[in-house]
């Protein structure tokens, strides 16, 4: 367990101050915005797994209407709201250093759930579950996954899956699942995978180059993991990445 916590302190450690955690796009987020149902005036927002408030940031700039931004990293809550001050944006925004699982929100009080790259981490079935009973009447989700984009994967993604994600699933069957767990899809979007280079590798990698030469046998297995990941990613990134599902509570 010791090294476990290590190792996730070193992970923390890998992306502090990049502007994300994990792979997204401020312009495809609009996107996304921009075609949510409707949403009642002031909305109550919700970011799970905000990390360092890429989406946070976003969703309060767009609805001007308060956002909790959950995450169980207070070095990367406390860079959001150093943000969020940059941007006179700090009332909006209200940090909660919690684990995304034990959440102990009302029932219904959530009109639109953000959730981008954080879902997995208690399984995307585990989120679905767990995050349903807050929403309001008519509130919407969206939760990006990482998934494969057919049946047909790669013997060495699985491979790799087997140990880096065994709980990753097809579009198809997260769709299922979703429209079983108290919502309906409304739209999928696929992350375009130029954007996991553009805002999230390329800035790692400067971060990777930074510490190399200085990390001790942790942070060495982090970053070797992390370019396993990388190399994977660029050779295949037509059957795996990102799928931003759009859900109606139901
Ligand atoms: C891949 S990052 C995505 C961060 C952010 N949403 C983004 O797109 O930049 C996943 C985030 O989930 C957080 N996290 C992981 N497990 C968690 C848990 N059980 N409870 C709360 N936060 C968790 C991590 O600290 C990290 O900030």
């Amino acid at each position: 367990m010791e090294g476990f916590e290590q190792y996730i302190e070193a992970l923390i450690s890998l992306h502090i101050g990049l502007e994300r955690q994990g792979p997204g796009d401020p312009d495809f987020s609009d996107f996304i915005i921009n075609q949510l149902p409707e949403l009642p005036a002031n909305p109550a927002i919700a970011d799970i797994g905000c990390g360092a408030g890429a989406g946070a940031l976003i969703l309060a700039r767009k609805f001007h209407s308060k956002v909790k931004a959950v995450d169980f990293s207070k070095v990367f809550l406390d860079q959001m709201m150093r943000r969020a001050a940059q941007e006179g944006l700090q009332d909006l925004i209200e940090p909660i250093e919690c684990d995304m699982g034990k959440l102990d929100w009302q029932p219904g009080s959530i009109d639109l759930l953000w959730s981008e790259g954080a879902a997995y981490n208690i399984s995307f079935e585990g989120a679905l579950k767990a995050w349903r009973p807050f929403l309001a009447a008519n509130g919407v989700a969206v939760i990006s996954e990482m998934n494969y984009f057919s049946n047909k994967v790669p013997d060495v993604v699985a491979q790799y899956m087997k140990h880096a994600y065994p709980g990753i699933k097809t579009e198809s069957e997260n769709n299922d699942l979703i429209n079983s767990s108290g919502f309906k899809v409304v739209a999928v979007h696929r992350l375009p995978s130029i954007a996991w280079w553009d805002n999230y590798y390329d800035p790692l990698r400067e971060n990777i180059a930074a510490l190399k030469d200085t990390a001790d046998d942790v942070m060495q297995a982090v970053i070797n993991d992390t370019e396993e990941e990388m190399n994977l990613f660029r050779a295949y990134q037509d059957d795996y990445g990102y799928s931003y599902y759009i859900m109606c509570a139901v």
